[in-house]
């Protein structure tokens, strides 16, 4: 493995790599399990696989955990080299901005909503950041996590609508055994607040079996049944809760025929943990249509 912090070094390497497929996947560090996932997808499917490790400070707010988010580039850089990347790019915030840009790339309607309702230009953030890593890095495929399934969505759209000759591969949320997802903020959580944080995982599984089982039809109820379970634990403090179709990121009713995303992002003291599941009500279709 390659440590690369320069964007003219990177693309120095991979100029004679051209020909082969280059994945690439883009993290903020602290390399968890759940990012591990992505480099082994990324492994999986391209010849070379670029991990990026940079935390955008254009995507946090004033009073966010720019300064406090965990960083330890010398453990990221054993992950990487184990999980099979072949450049880690590690750019200094000099590096990635020598200047004060002046220029952003904006998605609408899609960043209206759950963590971009709570975030203002927060996706402005991550969509500038993710072009320059596109345009940096060139890759044929990157890799992005369902955890985070709202930035999946737009990156897909900010992709189509500006031709950018990558594939998305959307993946998986790997979560700890008792269901918790994964994040490289759950190391700020007290013993007492980790242990209450998983009925983020508990309920959206209840509400995905209740759905499935048909005993929950409508999104009034799901978030109903999800604000009421969530408030039992003391130390959790509810940011949103929402059910939309998804990928759209519209208002829906009525659970059945569509595909929707069940997402929540909650606080326990200052932490700000986010999850969410997808479900697919989409109807089968007829043996007589097919
Ligand atoms: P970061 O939070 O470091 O996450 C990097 C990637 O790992 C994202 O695609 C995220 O969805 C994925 N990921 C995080 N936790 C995961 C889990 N438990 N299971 C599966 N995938 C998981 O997301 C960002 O960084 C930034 O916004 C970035 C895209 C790098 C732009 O700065």
């Amino acid at each position: 493995m390659k440590t690369v912090t320069t964007v003219k070094d990177l693309r120095a390497f991979l100029r004679p790599l051209r020909d082969r497929r280059i994945g690439l996947v883009p993290t903020m560090g602290y390399l968890h399990e759940g990012h591990v996932s992505l480099i082994r997808k990324a492994r999986e499917e391209c010849d070379v696989v670029v991990l990026s490790v940079f935390v955008n400070p254009l995507q946090f707010g004033p009073g966010e955990d720019y300064e406090r988010y965990p960083r330890d580039l010398e453990r990221d850089a054993k992950i990487a080299e184990q999980a099979g990347v072949d450049f880690l790019f590690a750019p200094s915030v000099e590096e990635m901005y020598p200047q004060t840009p002046l220029t952003k790339v904006t998605v609408s309607r899609l960043t209206d909503r759950l963590c971009g309702a709570s975030r203002p230009g927060h996706f402005d953030g991550v969509a500038t950041v993710v072009t320059k890593l596109f345009h940096i890095v060139e890759p044929d495929r990157a890799y992005f996590g369902m955890k985070d399934a709202q930035q999946v969505a737009v990156v897909e759209q900010m992709v189509r609508d500006l031709h950018f000759p990558v594939t998305v591969v959307p993946c998986p949320t790997v979560r700890e055994k008792d269901g918790l997802a994964v994040s490289s903020r759950n190391v700020y959580l007290s013993e007492e607040e980790r242990k209450q944080a998983t009925v983020l995982s508990a309920g959206l599984r209840e509400v995905a079996e209740k759905v499935k089982r048909g005993e929950m039809t409508r999104a009034s109820q799901a978030i109903e049944y999800l604000k009421r379970r969530i408030s039992s634990k003391p130390l959790a403090r509810i940011d949103y809760v929402d059910v939309l179709a998804y990928p759209e990121l519209t208002p829906v009713e009525e659970l059945k025929g569509r595909r929707v995303i069940v997402a929540v992002a909650v606080r326990f003291g200052s932490t700000r943990l986010i999850d969410n599941t997808i479900l697919d009500e989409k109807e089968e279709t007829p043996c007589s249509a097919r």
